[in-house]
């Protein structure tokens, strides 16, 4: 089996040979997407049929083992193996925590902002802030959880005590007139009385959109602090039976039928 980092790393004819490979490989699995995945590209239409599905390959099967499109996950992957082997580009979130630790605040400040935006790395955008919570939410202090899910909204308001103002990059993106949804406002008010509003606030002052690409921050400056403030559980995360257990499983397998 070819090495999946070859198809990124390796030269022209190494890659060429890797692809093939892993085409011919792919031939013995039908990956059928999920709803979600469907909708995300616009498409309404039926749930596709895996028995029409097979009768057009034969001696295929369904997807449900590993997805061999996907570099392998270890048996009992840790946070770090996700950020390696699945997370998209993480040099936001890394950028984010060296400011923070620069900055000299807490230890798991630096660890909330290396895991504000995993939810949009990793697994969902949209309300990333709520999913990402929810991701760290068993392996984490509370604090930290709480303002991973807060940074969404906070992210919004501006608050002149501490000099942060409404992202640029925002109004770029959104466009001048937009306005948030009304849960958002309602999250950001109660975030704003909250005893932990100063630390979701500290996400969003550490939160840097405009990347200096010469700078690189690898994933080893935190390893003692994810080590000291983040829960591995033992059996590897998706296998510690954790209300967030199948969440983690969704991204080692996201293509999995059933
Ligand atoms: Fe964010
Ligand atoms: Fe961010």
């Amino acid at each position: 089996m070819p090495d999946t980092n070859t198809l990124t790393t390796g030269s022209m004819a190494e890659r060429a040979d890797a692809l093939e490979e892993k085409m011919a490989r792919d031939l013995d699995v039908i990956v059928i997407k999920s709803r979600l995945h469907m909708w995300a590209e616009g498409d309404l239409g039926p749930t596709p049929n895996a028995g029409m599905l097979m009768r057009d390959r034969p001696g295929a099967r369904i997807l449900m083992g590993d997805d061999p499109r996907l570099p392998k996950m270890p048996e009992k992957p840790t946070l770090v193996d996700f950020f390696r082997l699945r997370f998209g580009p993480s040099m936001h979130l890394l950028q984010s925590a060296r400011h923070a630790k620069r900055a000299g605040v807490s230890e798991k400040v630096v660890l909330a902002c290396l895991l504000h935006d995993i939810a949009g790395v990793g697994f969902i955008r949209g309300d990333h802030g709520y999913w990402g919570a929810q991701l760290v939410e068993p392996y984490v202090e509370e604090e930290v959880s709480w303002a991973i899910r807060a940074h969404q909204a906070l992210r919004f308001y501006p608050d002149e005590s501490v000099g942060y103002v409404y992202p640029e990059s925002y109004v770029a993106l959104f466009g001048e007139d937009y306005q948030v949804d009304g849960y958002i406002e309602e999250e950001y008010k109660r975030a704003r009385e909250h005893k932990w509003y100063m630390t979701g606030r500290l996400i969003t002052m550490n939160d840097i959109y405009s990347f200096d690409p010469n700078v690189h921050v690898e994933l080893d400056e935190f390893a003692d602090i994810i080590g000291r403030n983040f829960r591995q559980p033992e059996q590897g995360l998706g296998f510690d039976n954790s209300p967030v257990a199948h969440m983690w499983r969704a991204m080692i397998r996201p293509a999995k039928y059933l």
